[in-house]
């Protein structure tokens, strides 16, 4: 069968097409690289340039190729910018989710895969232990309130007109292929471990650290790093779940185990051998103290087993593709 990848340019869409690629599935990218880089995913990928929201476009995709499930990972990301300019976010996210849900019900899809975030839950500031997929959902930013506009959506497709869908809520995506295939490209990307990485390899001055005051151990913010290469894994898995006959499912996508942000700079540190300095600040709005995932549903359900689980492999593999980006930007 023949998957469709949306946003397969980005950065855990191009981990994923890697990941099918070494199953030996078939697969093809819809993509309008508007964050995303075609030149990150295999070279044989067939790769549709456009956008999500097209029906015509995405009907004809379809048919073309026998496309039975779609993985939907296309979508804006940025939590800051979709404050500041929310209805693009709902456009993005939700209005051009809604298109493409009613392509994949319309040609009788067998399964869709859906890109859903932490977010969700949004500020729950008493959470001390991992969170589970039944707590209140309250998010607090537009983003967060675009995914779960699609997750209801889904769900009432699949009530309705049978589609049956997994939707993983990320925690903190983080590290890169360890093959070194593909990575977080993304300059102004505000992932905690990247820009650590950034700081470490000269390419940032300092770190920033928003908060010391947390009621955590060492009083920083914890969070939950999943390495993506795991996370794509989930995805494959979820997928094949649905297609053996499992019901629809909402996910976590996470370890269970959570590190603070001091614990990655000791990390980053250990891995890149440079010392760098870090600058504490106020705590920033908005930021609970932990954010764990409870993922035993995920485990139950799929069936899977993390086995990148490790910081330092996290740190170690980012790093890499860092140090990868910073070679290629000399030969541009
Ligand atoms: N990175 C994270 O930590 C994280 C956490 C939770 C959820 N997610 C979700 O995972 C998904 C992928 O995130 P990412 O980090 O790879 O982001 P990314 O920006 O690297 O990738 C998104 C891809 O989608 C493409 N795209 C965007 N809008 C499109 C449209 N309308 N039509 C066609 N293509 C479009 C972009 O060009 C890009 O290639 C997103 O839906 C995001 O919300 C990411």
């Amino acid at each position: 069968m023949t998957i469709l990848i949306t946003g397969g340019c980005g950065y855990i869409g191009s981990h994923m097409c890697w990941a099918l690629k070494d199953q030996g599935r078939a697969f093809v990218v819809l993509d309008n690289l508007s964050t995303g880089f075609a030149q990150q995913i295999p070279n044989e990928t067939p790769l549709v340039i456009g956008d999500i929201g097209d029906q015509a476009l995405v009907a004809q995709v379809i048919e073309e190729h026998g496309i039975e499930a779609i993985i939907h990972f296309a979508g804006s990301i940025i939590v800051p910018e979709s404050v500041t300019d929310p209805l693009s976010y709902y456009h993005n996210n939700t209005v051009k989710s809604r298109s493409l849900i009613e392509n994949a019900v319309k040609a009788k899809l067998k399964a869709f895969i859906f890109s859903s975030t932490a977010a969700v839950y949004g500020n729950p500031q008493e959470a001390t232990e991992p969170l589970s997929e039944d707590v209140q959902l309250e998010p607090i930013s537009p983003y967060g309130s675009s995914k779960l506009m699609t997750e209801i959506m889904l769900h009432d497709a699949g009530l309705a007109y049978g589609l049956r869908y997994a939707a993983l809520r990320y925690f903190n995506v983080a590290g890169a292929d360890p093959k070194g295939r593909t990575g977080q490209s993304t300059p102004e990307a505000t992932h905690l471990i990247k820009v650590t990485n950034q700081v470490a390899l000269g390419q940032r001055d300092s770190l920033s650290i928003f908060g010391n005051d947390y009621p955590t151990p060492d009083g920083t913010c914890i969070r939950d790093y999943i390495h993506v290469s795991d996370l794509v894994q989930a995805h494959a898995l979820a997928l094949d779940a649905l297609l053996k006959g499992e019901n629809s499912f909402i996910a976590n996508a996470g370890y269970g185990r959570g590190y603070s942000v001091l614990d990655v700079v000791k990390a980053v540190k250990e891995q890149s051998g440079q010392t760098f300095k870090t600058h504490m600040v106020p705590r920033r709005d908005g930021d609970p103290a932990q954010l764990v995932a409870n993922s035993s549903r995920l485990r139950s359900v799929t069936g899977w087993t993390p086995v990148h689980n490790d910081l330092n492999q996290i740190v170690k593999d980012a790093l890499n593709w860092e140090r990868h980006l910073i070679e290629q930007s000399k030969d541009d």
